[in-house]
């Protein structure tokens, strides 16, 4: 038994989107609508084409190497859009599963049971419909005396009697790939639209006596198309809410659904809590016991076992088990914190490296520092990377302790166990267990305080 291709329709213009990027890329939960459908698809094993028209080259551009496309020049309607792959389907045989590009609900157990359902009942196509409080606008499935599928009516051509009818064509299809190319020849734009409509297929098969079956849902979440962005903010709602639903199945608590948003592709071990208003974008992966948020962003990091990450924003950074930061603290990309290290408040890293059970507590900057473990930044010191020309590095071994508000004016090195004064300005390497003072002479003049206020005093007794 071979395995079906896949063919999913996207040439669409997407108009009412009013957007200058292709409807299938617009991102839902984190990802274009058109990954969305190919992950539903996946698991059917097939080769996967895709038909482009509107906006092809970014479409292209975006997906080489993951799939075939077919162009479709001119958008002359969903058969038409079929038959610029008809000479890939001859070539192949067998089934072919139509989707669409802009519907990104379906369910791979969804589309397996329409393959299913269509060998056994060895159809020439089988429709994927559903029953839904409001058809308006769908495709109306017309069935037989004895309740076989005998035809799709598209609503504006649909008379008022069949307009009642509540099952509609979710525009997901299974079809023999040898029926479908029949069919394909026969089409005729004599509707409404004067557009060629792969919904016309179903009748003239039945009219042919070829066996026509449908999977009927009971509900329309699955087949709920994007065609504006009150559509697209309806599915990305979903999207996210069955992710959170298997990441709470897997044993991560998450304290408020509504407000958190994790991207399909995020994973987070079991016994992590995500608190409210937290985001998981892209390939992050938070490992077990960890509290995340609230207020935390993470885009494509890593974070270790038992990790806390409150009110962080942080890019393509690694965080290690244990580690503690936040709140409001941004790391930027190529940040990795150290099992055990504490990152705190106002705290900016970037391209650093953080040793494990280090410090660096409060309003810092660290930029493309290497700092060993066990190292404590004190309060407001930074790193001084850039020059005005270029960046450079400052490494601080295990063991350093830099004092409140001191410059490390790069590249410098801080030795091991080395000793930085409070407030100063380093310039120069400091050797291992050194002390490094940089400082003016403090003066101190006894009793000028109390002098001066009672100067003060005098004054405005006066007045
Ligand atoms: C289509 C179905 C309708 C179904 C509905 C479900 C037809 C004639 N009607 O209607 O029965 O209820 O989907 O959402 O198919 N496309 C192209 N090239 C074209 C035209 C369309 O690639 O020239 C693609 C679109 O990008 C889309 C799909 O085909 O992915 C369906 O086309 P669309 O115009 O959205 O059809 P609907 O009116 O929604
Ligand atoms: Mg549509």
């Amino acid at each position: 038994m071979t395995v079906p291709a896949v063919l999913v329709l996207a040439a669409g213009e997407g108009t009412r989107m009013k957007s200058s990027l292709p409807k299938v890329l617009h991102e839902a939960a984190g990802e274009p609508l058109l990954e969305h459908v190919f992950r539903a698809a996946a698991p059917l094993r097939g080769p996967v084409g895709v038909v482009v028209g509107h906006g092809a080259e970014r479409v292209r551009e975006r997906y080489a190497g993951r799939c075939l496309f077919f162009l479709q020049k001119r958008r002359l309607g969903s058969g038409d859009a079929v038959k610029s792959a008809a000479a890939w389907l001859k070539r192949r045989g067998g089934d072919v599963v139509v989707l669409c590009g802009d519907a990104p609900l379906i369910r791979p157990g969804t589309l397996k049971r329409l393959t299913a359902v269509h060998r056994r009942e060895k159809n020439a196509v089988t429709l994927l419909t559903a029953r839904v409080s409001d058809p308006f606008g769908y495709g109306r499935i017309v069935r037989d005396a004895v309740g076989r599928p005998r035809a799709i009516v598209e609503h504006r051509d649909a008379t008022p009697e069949q307009r009642r009818i509540d099952e509609i064509n979710s525009g997901m299809y299974c079809f023999r790939a040898k029926d479908l190319r029949a069919a394909l020849k026969r089409l005729r734009p004599d509707n409404e639209k004067k557009e060629y409509y792969l919904t016309d297929a179903v009748a003239f098969l039945a009219d042919r006596g070829r066996p026509v079956g449908a999977l009927c849902l009971d509900s329309e979440e699955e087949v709920l198309g994007v065609n504006r962005r009150s559509e697209l903010a309806a599915a990305d709602k979903i999207l996210r809410r069955r992710t959170l639903e298997k990441l709470m199945a897997a044993g991560v608590t998450v304290v408020d659904p509504d407000s958190t948003y994790v991207d399909a592709g995020v994973r987070v071990g079991r016994d992590t809590v995500l608190y409210p208003q937290t985001f998981l974008k892209g390939r992050t992966a938070v490992g077990r016991g960890g509290r995340i948020g609230p207020f935390s962003f993470l885009q494509d990091c890593r974070v270790g076992d038992d990790a806390e990450l409150r009110a962080v924003f942080a890019y393509g950074s690694v965080v290690g088990p244990g580690a503690r930061v936040g709140p409001f603290t941004h790391l930027r990309p190529g940040t990795r914190i150290g099992a055990g290290a504490r990152v705190g408040n106002f705290v900016e890293t970037k391209n650093s490296r953080v040793g494990p059970k280090s410090k660096v507590s409060h309003l810092s900057y660290v930029g493309d520092a290497v700092l060993g473990a066990d190292v404590n930044v004190g309060a407001g010191a930074i790193t001084c990377n850039y020059d005005g020309f270029r960046k450079h590095r400052t490494h601080i071994g295990s063991g350093a302790f830099v004092g409140s508000n001191a410059n490390l004016v790069a590249p410098v090195r801080v030795g091991r166990g080395a000793i930085v004064e409070a407030g100063s300005t380093i310039v120069r390497d400091v050797p291992a267990d050194a002390l490094a003072l940089e400082r003016a002479t403090e003066i101190v003049k006894k009793g000028w305080a109390r002098r001066k206020r009672r100067e003060l005093a005098r004054i405005k007794a006066a007045e």
